[in-house]
């Protein structure tokens, strides 16, 4: 096992710039997810860590070692992608030995490993079967065994689970991740899916237009989001720019378009000579207003979309659009006036 290290990472391909001077270091053991749009850079990035793709610039670490000039084949990473790329034409068992064989592992070593990795992801009992004759979420275990039993330094996923459906990918996923905490190997993961990613990480770095955009534990990414572009690609968001009127120690009051706020902020991220600030919080955050609570918004629903155990509610707040998600169980029209409360503790500054 070993800590990972990228250092000023760029790749080009002809005039595109894939990767933009990327640092990142892994702890040991450590599970890293990538997330960003598509074209951000993440399978880039993947791919010169296993040794894929080389650097235009920048270093790659495993530990002490500077990686760039080891071949793939040296470098003891394994990767799963979202096609499993298993071998067609060999039994699984025959597929998940492979990379035993390759290292001239014993036989009885082999097996041993073999049957340990199958007992670890539920598929015992299919090692006589070819992978056409498996579901998607088994040949996905079997791509996973494969990668992972021949205990790499480093794990690399590249959108594993995006060709199961929704209730597999969750379990796979809890799979994953617990399998990955027992072995203790330092993983990479790929996604553009949010809900795995907050999920699955220890901490997760948004990606855009090949740049950190920031790097932070799930709760942090989704609570404190640094910028609009991260907080308007995990989860939703009202993002607003206001006028800071005046300041009561670390409660500003904010003169936005849709009317004053108050904001209560550390102060650290707006400058005092500041006049203006962007500002976010979540739909889920609006409290159906009662008499006393901060922050009174009055609007008109504009769509109200029943979800289940949520309405979601698009409102006009004397022109401004806004999102807001209330449990209020009576069924909500078009039309109608509601009244909501923002938190004060619930916005977050933005740097641009
Ligand atoms: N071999 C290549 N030749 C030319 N351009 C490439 C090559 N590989 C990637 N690119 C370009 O580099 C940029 C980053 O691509 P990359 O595959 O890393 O994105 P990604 O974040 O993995 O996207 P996705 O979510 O769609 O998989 C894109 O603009 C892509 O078109
Ligand atoms: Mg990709």
């Amino acid at each position: 096992m070993a800590n990972l290290r990228i250092v000023n990472l760029t790749k080009r391909f002809s005039e595109v710039l894939a990767v933009d001077n990327l640092s990142l270091e892994v702890a040991d053991g450590e599970f890293v997810t990538l997330l960003g749009p598509s074209g951000c850079g993440k399978t880039t990035t993947l791919r010169t860590i296993a040794g894929f793709c080389y650097p235009d610039e920048g270093e790659i670490f495993f530990g002490d070692k500077i990686m760039n000039n080891i071949s793939p084949n040296k470098r003891n990473t394994a990767m799963c992608f979202q096609s499993y790329a298993l071998f067609p034409h060999m039994s699984v068992w025959n597929n998940i030995s492979f990379g035993l064989k390759m290292q001239k592992i014993s036989q009885q070593e082999q097996k041993e490993r073999v049957l340990k990795v199958m007992g670890m992801l539920g598929i015992e009992g299919l090692e006589k079967r070819k992978p056409g004759e498996l579901s998607g979420g088994q040949q996905q275990r079997v791509a996973l065994a494969r990668a992972i039993v021949t205990e790499p330094q480093v794990l690399l996923f590249d959108e594993p689970l995006s060709n199961l459906d929704a209730k597999l990918r969750v379990q796979v996923r809890v799979e994953i991740r617990e399998m990955q905490k027992r072995l203790g190997i330092t993983t990479i993961y790929v996604t553009h899916d949010q809900d795995e990613a907050l999920a699955i990480s220890d901490r997760i770095v948004v990606m855009n237009r090949g740049h950190i955009e920031q790097l932070g534990d799930p709760y942090t990414i989704y609570r404190n989001p640094e910028t609009s572009f991260v907080a308007g690609f995990i989860g939703l968001a009202n993002i607003y720019e206001g006028t800071i009127v005046s300041r009561d120690g670390s409660r500003y009051t904010v003169e936005a378009p849709f009317g004053k706020v108050v904001i209560v902020s550390d102060g650290q991220k707006i400058p005092e000579a500041s006049k203006t600030v962007k500002f976010v919080w979540r739909p889920e955050d609006m409290k159906i207003y009662t008499p006393g609570a901060p922050n009174r918004v009055k609007g008109k629903i504009l769509q109200a979309v029943f979800m289940g155990n949520i309405s979601d509610i698009f409102m006009d707040v004397q022109g401004n659009k806004m999102r807001a998600q209330t449990d209020e169980s009576r069924k909500l029209v078009a039309g109608e006036v509601m009244e909501f409360s923002i938190p004060e503790d619930a916005f977050s500054i933005l740097r641009r």
